[in-house]
């Protein structure tokens, strides 16, 4: 990876009253790239994300965004959020405003974006994620997976170079995840980059280009999905399986060097195709 758009350099950090959380992590996201973050509970991976954008300091090391390090200034914290969305794993700590659509048009209007590009921002992150019919309620009158899509496209409409996700599909029903993935697509295919975490390793192997492996506190190894989810040593340390796309094809009688399928439709396709 020669383009490196967000690293964690040897960063530590502790929890008030000692407990331990990130020991000497180093992770660096490739520009335009989609980087899954997997592992088990209490690894890490909520804590490493909360430094990625700055809202917790490290002890030690340092973040840099686009090869400089992160400053905590108040206005230097706005630019790197304005650079790096992080949507948090709960959405009821990310949202505050009385009504959807003014929760959505907050973060680009404290950009300094004008009030005609805000709208048209809101109404097209309300359009991507399909919350029309909610967008004059207030946000606690929402359900769980309502609010999840309110949260994704308040970040959305600050339009940042990096959008972080944290278990974005927990609590979506099969459509909300359609949506979400679609309307993720849409922001990947206009060179956003994304880095996600996620305890669906079959999501991972369908979106991602890299993963990273975490394990109490560090990543234990980062690399391509292909290097990582199809690794069943690796993967049988931290109690995990490969991919049940990839694991059902590869016992498939198939061309050696050939890409494994990365969805249910790929695998149907080369079933039918057998
Ligand atoms: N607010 C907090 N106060 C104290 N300790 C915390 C806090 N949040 C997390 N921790 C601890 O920090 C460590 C890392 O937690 P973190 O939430 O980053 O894990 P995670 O990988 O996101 O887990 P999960 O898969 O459950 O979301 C754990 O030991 C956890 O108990
Ligand atoms: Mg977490």
């Amino acid at each position: 990876m020669s383009d490196i758009v967000l690293e964690a350099r040897g960063i530590s950090f502790d929890y008030p009253g000692g407990i331990p959380a990130l020991a000497d992590l180093d992770l660096a996201v490739g520009r335009g790239r989609r980087l899954a973050i997997l592992g088990p509970n209490g690894a890490g991976k909520t804590t490493l994300l909360l430094h990625l954008n700055g809202t917790l300091r490290p002890k030690a090391g340092e973040v840099r965004v686009n090869g400089a390090p992160g400053g905590y200034s108040r206005a230097a914290l706005r630019d790197w959020r304005g650079a790096v969305g992080l949507v948090l794993q709960e959405p009821d700590d990310q949202l505050f405003s009385a009504s959807v659509r003014q929760d959505i048009s907050f973060g680009p209007l404290n950009q300094g974006v004008g009030e005609d590009e805000a709208r048209a921002r809101v109404d097209a992150a309300v359009e991507a994620l399909r919350i029309g019919h909610v967008v004059d309620r207030p946000t606690h009158m929402l359900s769980f997976g309502q609010k999840k899509r309110v949260a994704i496209a308040g970040i959305m409409a600050m339009r940042p170079e990096v959008l972080i996700l944290d278990e974005p599909t927990a609590g979506l029903d099969p459509s909300g995840e359609r949506h979400l993935m679609h309307a993720l697509n849409g922001l990947a295919g206009a060179g956003t980059t994304m880095v996600f975490s996620t305890h669906n390793i079959d999501f991972a192997w369908s979106w991602a280009d890299d993963v990273a492996l975490f394990q109490e506190g560090r990543v234990l190894r980062q690399g391509t999905a292909e290097e990582i989810l199809l690794d069943d040593d690796l993967l049988k340390g931290l109690g995990m399986r490969p991919p049940l796309v990839a694991d059902i094809a590869r016992h498939l009688p198939h061309a050696p060097g050939a890409a494994l399928p990365r969805t249910r439709d790929e695998l149907l396709a080369r079933l039918a195709g057998a």
